[in-house]
């Protein structure tokens, strides 16, 4: 049988991976950007990764590397690259007025039944899809980068959206090997922003009022809450820490509050707090290309090594 085939738009960081996670799952990919050029180095990219992952034993899926780039096709027509596609992942440059532009020309020539869907990390369904003949085949699959590594999917549909655009977004990303959650409603930031933001706001607060080290503060989250939180999440934290969630509530709802009712206002994000944080890290990883490329290689190492570990250790 052929395989599925889908397209990418937009060749970049996010764009690449998406294509490996899709031939990774065996998925016929046509990926698509304005210049030829980028198109050439974003393959010589995914080769490159694709060869050195199998080399260390970390490719994914059930087919080699050449087998997977096989799959890969890049094309500089729009309409050639989404013809024959069952699902379109748009990957172009956070701009609204663009992706409208983009989900605009896709909307003059797509059929009834694909997907389109964008990877934006903060534009509103409301705001990318509304107006569009298609809209009930749009939504959101926003992900985490590295996607390769990190599986999680947020799906985040319009209020017009069909469910059955939904239901079908989940069961691909199931099938792909990523982890898709469903929100009910677009809300600003989804919801890993708005938890990530949380933890930020709190940690700049901290760091700013001379309570604890920029590098200390990093630490409690690498070495403290981190630790489970690859696990499990706050909720479960919740029911373990007690004898469930309820007696946890009966038992901590009071200090929780008391400690949240010294919580400051949202931070500026700028003067001497962001001097103090720049230069702890820039003593650590100073911000030139090589030094911050090495790091994050090997965040990306540790993140391979801990989807193996969650892989092992997988309870649902
Ligand atoms: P990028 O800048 O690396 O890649 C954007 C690509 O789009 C480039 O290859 C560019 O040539 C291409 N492009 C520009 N105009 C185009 C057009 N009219 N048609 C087709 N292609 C066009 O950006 P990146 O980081 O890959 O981000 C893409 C999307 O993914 C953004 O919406 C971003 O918010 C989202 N995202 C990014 C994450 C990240 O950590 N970088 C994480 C999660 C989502």
């Amino acid at each position: 049988m052929e395989p599925s085939q889908v397209a990418i738009i937009g060749s970049g960081l996010i764009g690449c991976s998406w294509a490996m996670v899709f031939a990774a799952g065996g998925f016929k990919v046509k990926l698509y950007d304005i210049a030829q050029q980028q198109l050439t180095s974003a393959l010589e990219t995914i080769r490159k990764q694709m060869k050195e992952m199998e080399k260390a034993g970390v490719l994914k899926g059930a087919l080699n590397a050449d087998q997977q780039l096989a799959l890969i096709s890049v094309c500089t027509d729009l309409k050639a690259a989404v013809e024959g596609a069952t699902f379109i992942q748009e990957c172009t440059p956070e701009n609204l007025e663009l992706k409208k532009k983009i989900f605009g020309q896709l909307d003059l020539i797509v059929g009834d039944s694909v997907i389109l869907s964008s990877s934006t990390s903060c534009l509103l369904p409301s705001k990318l899809f509304t107006g569009l003949k298609h809209v009930k085949q749009c939504i959101v699959s926003h992900p985490v980068n590295p996607p390769y590594f990190v599986p999680l999917v947020e799906i985040v549909p319009h209020a017009e959206t069909d469910p059955s655009t939904t239901e079908r977004t989940y069961a691909l990303m199931k099938k792909i090997g990523q982890s898709p959650v469903k929100l009910n409603r677009e809300i600003e930031g989804f919801v890993l922003n708005r938890l990530q933001y949380a933890v930020i706001s709190e940690a700049w607060r901290l760091v700013g009022e001379g309570v604890i080290s920029p590098t200390d503060l990093d630490l409690v989250m690498s070495d403290g809450l981190g630790m489970r939180y690859a696990f499990i999440g706050p909720l479960e934290t919740m029911h373990l820490n007690a004898e469930g969630v309820s007696n946890y509530c009966e038992r901590y709802a009071e200090g929780m509050r008391l400690v949240l009712n010294t919580f400051g206002p949202i931070p500026e994000f700028s003067g001497e707090t962001v001097q103090k944080v720049n230069q702890a890290l820039s003593e650590k990883i100073p911000v030139v290309p090589k030094a911050l490329d090495a790091r994050r290689k090997w965040r990306d190492e540790c993140l391979t090594g801990l989807a193996k570990l969650k892989t092992q250790m997988k309870s649902d």
